[in-house]
């Protein structure tokens, strides 16, 4: 993919303070136009609270920021005519209807009242919602939610996408929907900012990567050029009872860690794990190569009072 080079985001020495919770600790991190940005990072380390400085519902306590080349802590009516926002929370009104969610918030965003219903209705197909056009929130399920915040993020028709945790809790059909979607808007040119737990999702969905962890930036790039980092090769899953035997034929260059009562060899080529179960004739549970998944619980494998 191309990009123009252009910073739509340009965050430098980036702070917040929450009384006795440093959320973030100086952050440097640039989101260029046209690129699809992955947020990383464990349960509080930082990821809400920066998308909160982007528009400004959050005030930074430190650093330089813009959006847009504007100051959000100055200037956040500029930037929020611009952007789109799936915040984690849906924050839909449970009282109204879908329409009447949609029609208020985009009166609330300065939409023309002649071609904001045309557009609600677009964005309810777009996101196949059409059906529950007069349905009350309370009736819906969290999937059809999460859909509605998306028809609320677009009907700006925003330059720049913020998703945060945009599939969390959805099943896969729903899911998929919305990959297409987002790598849609990102074919368009727009810009997006997404941050996940699902490594599987930063892969399909990103260019590059930023890995956020106790407020902050520990790694970026590439998906493929983190892996070649931090994780390369593949990686095979044994049965845990097996691991002594396994212990025996290790080479120097394996990598080895337990995840869900398996253990796990890393090797560089595909061949030494083929191998190992000749020789061992173990089994592995699975063999696959390495994944975004290794370089995350690589990079921020900690503790997990570590962030809370
Ligand atoms: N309004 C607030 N008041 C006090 N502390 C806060 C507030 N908002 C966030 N924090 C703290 O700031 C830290 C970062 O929280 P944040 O919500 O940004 O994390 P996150 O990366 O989005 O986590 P998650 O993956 O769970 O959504 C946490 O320690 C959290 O408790
Ligand atoms: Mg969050």
């Amino acid at each position: 993919m191309t990009t123009s080079g252009t910073k739509i985001i340009e965050a430098r020495g980036v702070s917040k303070r929450f009384d006795d919770v440093v959320a973030l600790h100086g952050c440097d991190l640039e989101v260029q136009e046209g690129e699809c940005l992955g947020l990383l990072g464990p349960n509080g380390a930082g990821k809400s609270t920066f998308i909160g400085c982007l528009y400004g519902v959050v005030e930074r306590t430190g650093g330089e920021l813009s959006v847009f080349g504007f100051d959000p802590a100055k200037n956040a009516r500029a930037i929020k005519a611009r952007i789109g926002i799936v915040p984690q929370e849906n924050a839909l009104d449970e009282a109204l209807t879908v329409f009447e969610n949609m029609q208020l918030y985009a009166r609330f965003v300065g939409v023309p009242r002649q071609t904001a219903a045309q557009r609600i209705d677009e964005l309810l197909t777009h996101m196949a919602l059409e059906h529950k056009r007069d349905a009350t929130i309370k009736s819906l399920s969290g999937g059809m939610k999460r859909r509605l915040a998306f028809v609320r993020a677009l009907l700006v028709d925003p330059e720049l996408l913020i998703l945060d945790e945009p599939t969390t809790g959805l099943d896969p059909t729903v899911r998929h929907l919305i990959w297409e979607r987002v790598i849609g808007y990102r074919d368009e040119g727009k810009t997006v900012l997404v941050t996940t737990h699902y490594m599987h999702e930063a892969e399909v969905l990103c260019n590059r990567i930023v890995i956020l962890d106790n407020g902050r930036v520990i790694s970026m790039g590439s998906p493929r050029e983190l892996i070649d980092e931090y994780a390369p090769g593949f990686v095979g899953y044994f049965p845990l009872e097996t691991e002594r035997r396994l212990r025996a034929h290790l080479a120097s260059d394996w990598t080895t860690f337990e995840q869900g009562r398996q253990f796990c060899i890393r090797t560089p080529n595909f061949e030494d794990l083929t191998e190992l179960q000749q020789v061992t004739g173990i089994t592995a549970v699975q063999l696959r190569p390495a994944s975004l998944e290794d370089v995350y619980l690589k990079l921020t494998g900690h503790g997990l009072d570590e962030n809370e």
